[in-house]
């Protein structure tokens, strides 16, 4: 392991000890050590897993266990922007479904997914509480109202473009 790694690495688990030590709730369980892990990584690194068994004194299958049983954490890093694409019911009735696979096919992804550059994390939503503006995405959770394939499509490819000037600089 190189230095700047090694830095990396111990950089990350200090922010997964503050993230489990800092805990507001008067119950600290597995369970909220590793929401508070994801909400200050957005995704659950095989460090913190080891983090909470430890801070639990649990184990690390124990700690598995519970965090593979709730499909809302995730276990890579998501990337550098969120795209949500709303298919609840308002939005699917005003073309979701369009979007969508506008969306996809710029992204160069067939499902929920990170783009292979890093650059774009595409997500599905039930409801992003915007249904008047149907059909709607969001961008790092500000709302874009009223979107067609195309528009949608754009703003999807601009996403990419941003990160990869972002990566040049
Ligand atoms: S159903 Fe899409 S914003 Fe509510």
């Amino acid at each position: 392991m190189t230095t700047t790694s090694s830095d990396t690495a111990t950089k990350l688990r200090e922010r997964i000890k503050h993230a489990i030590t800092s805990q507001q709730q008067p119950t600290v369980t597995v369970l909220s050590s590793l929401l508070a892990v994801q909400d200050t990584l957005h995704y659950i690194p095989d460090e913190a897993i080891e983090e909470v068994a430890d801070f639990s004194k649990t184990s690390i299958n124990e700690v598995w266990s519970v965090a593979s049983f709730y499909t809302n954490f995730r276990f890579t890093p998501p990337g550098k922007v969120t795209l949500d694409v709303c298919w609840g019911p308002s939005c699917h009735l005003l073309g979701a479904q369009s979007v969508l696979k506008a969306v996809q096919d710029e992204l160069g992804v067939h499902e929920e997914a990170t783009t292979e550059d890093g650059s774009v994390t595409l997500r599905y939503s039930t409801c992003l509480g915007a249904c008047a503006n149907a059909p709607v995405i969001a961008v790092d959770h500000h709302m874009k109202g009223r979107v067609t394939p195309e528009s949608a499509a754009k703003l999807a490819g601009s996403l990419r473009n941003i990160s990869d000037s972002s990566k040049s600089h």
